[in-house]
């Protein structure tokens, strides 16, 4: 038994949240978290919304809300949707906490006397209306190149085309709409990042079995010649973390913000002091998870994420981890603070061959999809499609085929046949009598590979090869069920009949067990049934042969409600019209 520490990247607090955010980082590291717990680790597993930054304080003002308020309420909204999918946090937390800002800002000040952050001169664009500096996305304008009349100062949505704000013809606030504008002097914090490029490489290069999607972003960004420019980490807005080193004022730095991307992974770490705080432990309690002069020598961290934010967790939180490293050594300790151990990167999920879009409603967002089935069949369709090794496509008739085949057809209609049947002619427990055979011997083979593998894939986080050894695994219990044929035995040799019937009652404990990553609440379902207490999923089996006899002839049981309903071609016809898919 070991401690594994894993963190699922911080969803942004505005916006729809996609099934791609799901399936890119909150579900696989879901699925990791529980299993790891299942084999007996000491898990922590955190995430939090994502909540500073120029979209949330655009989105707040788009609901007319105050940006505070806005942020706590989204939060709440989130953190039910999690609920609904089973994401089984340890603590879900907001980068928007106190304890974020008192991190943020000491890192910050330990970053300074490290020698990493550098003060740079910019010429930017002051309102004056609106008594502030404006980022430049917040400037708007008629674009030089195709005449669109909303341009951004970052960029011009009609034509693409990349601007500076003083490119922009007829330049206003987007705030006020004042054209009181004017080009002003200030200055900014950078991280110096290229500083570390050597010891970053060195520290890629020792990761030699992390995906190639993690590694492979990182080494095009050290490898490029501006990958790794110096960062600027300071931005002109109210909402975020003040700039301060540690408690002191920051000279010239007054009224700015951290960048967004500066203190969110910072979060990582904060939201184990909000869970302390949130459990009534002192700080002992969350730096033994992050600090090895504080007994986190021992803990496994794993990062799981989608492709895009590889860069910012290989490249720029590194260098504010080994630069805070660098001159927190307490005594003996040199690397106090924890570095990832393990990157897993996913690709993107598309929607019926095309982007998910809010704006033109193309696809089915997390809130929507709880309103149309449980969590657990997103969980499956999504995790056994994981966009792995390339991207995947989510289309109706694949999720139609996913639930119906798997879920209902292969597992729910398992579980239902083999307790009604059993029900009719034995009563509501294991039947006593016969001995297990050759059938069973098969059987037993069968799973012990299937497992061997399964445990493999989820140890190494390979979600789709994983899903596809418990899909094995269930299939398995269909074709012993099929050679075995109870219901023609029972007619012959009751006893014959019972070893089936007790070992088939046995392998749905057994997949309550092996299930619970993926589909939890059909596994506490199943467990239910089966009169198990929750910490009897905790049990993971030593062998095959083990499992099918662990529970003993005069067990009881109930029959449960279907696991899983089918979905039906009108409804996924509906789905597809409601949603915009087909096409
Ligand atoms: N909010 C970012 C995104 O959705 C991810 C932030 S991850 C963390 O792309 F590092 F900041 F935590
Ligand atoms: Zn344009």
């Amino acid at each position: 038994m070991s401690r594994v520490l894993v963190t699922s990247a911080l969803p942004y607090i505005n916006g729809d949240k996609q099934l791609g955010n799901l399936v890119g980082s909150m579900l696989p590291a879901d699925a990791y978290a529980r299993f790891m717990r299942q084999r007996g680790h000491e898990v922590m597993f955190i995430c939090a919304t994502d909540e500073h930054g120029t979209p949330a304080e655009l989105a707040a003002a788009e609901a007319g809300q105050d940006v505070a308020a806005y942020c706590a309420e989204m939060h709440e909204v989130q953190k039910k949707l999690g609920e609904g999918f089973g994401l089984s946090f340890d603590f879900f937390g907001r980068s928007s906490s106190p304890q974020n800002r008192k991190l943020t800002q000491a890192f910050a000040g330990k970053l300074a006397e490290a020698g990493l952050i550098k003060e740079v001169s910019e010429k930017q664009v002051y309102s004056n209306a609106d008594g502030r500096f404006l980022p430049d996305r917040y400037i708007i304008g008629t674009c030089p190149n195709c005449g669109f009349d909303r341009a951004r100062g970052d960029q011009c949505e009609n034509c693409t085309k990349q601007l500076n704000p003083t490119d922009l013809i007829d330049p206003r606030s987007s705030i006020s709409g004042s054209t009181d504008l004017e080009v002003r002097e200030t200055k900014h914090l950078y991280l110096r990042q290229s500083e570390m490029r050597d010891k970053l490489r060195a520290w890629i290069d020792s990761k030699t079995d992390w995906p190639v999607l993690s590694t492979s972003i990182a080494r095009k960004w050290l490898d490029d010649g501006d990958g790794l420019q110096d960062r600027g980490i300071t931005r002109d807005l109210d909402w975020g973390v003040p700039v301060k080193k540690g408690e002191d004022v920051w000279p010239g730095m007054e009224g700015k913000v951290f960048y967004v991307w500066f203190d969110a992974p910072i979060e990582y770490i904060a939201a184990t002091a909000e869970w302390a705080e949130a459990t009534g432990q002192d700080d002992t309690a969350w730096e033994r998870w992050w600090r090895s002069d504080r007994g986190g020598e021992d803990v496994r961290y794993v990062q799981i994420m989608g492709k895009d934010n590889v860069p910012f967790h290989t490249l720029s939180f590194p260098v504010t981890i080994m630069g805070i490293n660098s001159v927190d050594g307490d005594g003996e300790q040199t690397a106090p603070w924890k570095l990832v151990d393990h990157i897993k990167s996913f690709n993107w999920l598309t929607y019926e061959g095309g982007k998910f879009s809010t704006s033109q409603k193309r696809g089915v967002f997390m809130n929507q999809a709880l309103d149309l089935l449980p969590g657990d069949y997103w969980r499956w369709w999504l995790l056994s499609n994981a966009p792995e090794s390339s991207d995947s496509d989510f289309t109706w008739a694949g999720f139609q085929n996913g639930v119906n085949k798997d879920l209902a057809d292969v597992l729910g209609n398992f579980v239902s046949r083999v307790t009604k049947f059993c029900r009719s002619k034995f009563g509501e427990v294991a039947p006593q009598g016969g001995e297990l055979g050759a059938l069973e011997d098969e059987l037993a083979r069968e799973l012990d590979k299937r497992l061997t593998a399964y445990v493999e894939a989820l140890e190494a986080i390979e979600i789709r090869k994983a899903a596809q050894e418990l899909r094995a695994a269930w299939v398995a219990g269909n074709e012993y069920l099929q050679k075995a044929e109870p219901w023609a035995v029972f007619k012959t040799d009751e006893a014959a009949a019972a070893v089936q019937i007790r070992t088939a009652l046995n392998l749905i404990r057994l997949y309550a067990i092996i299930s619970k990553p993926f589909i939890p609440d059909a596994a506490d379902k199943m467990a239910a049934a089966l009169g198990l207490e929750e910490d009897a999923l905790l049990d993971w089996p030593r062998s095959a042969k083990d499992a099918l006899t662990a529970l003993p002839p005069g067990h009881t049981f109930t029959v449960p409600d279907n696991l899983f309903g089918k979905i039906d071609d009108a409804q996924r016809e509906a789905w597809e019209a409601q949603f915009g898919g087909g096409s």
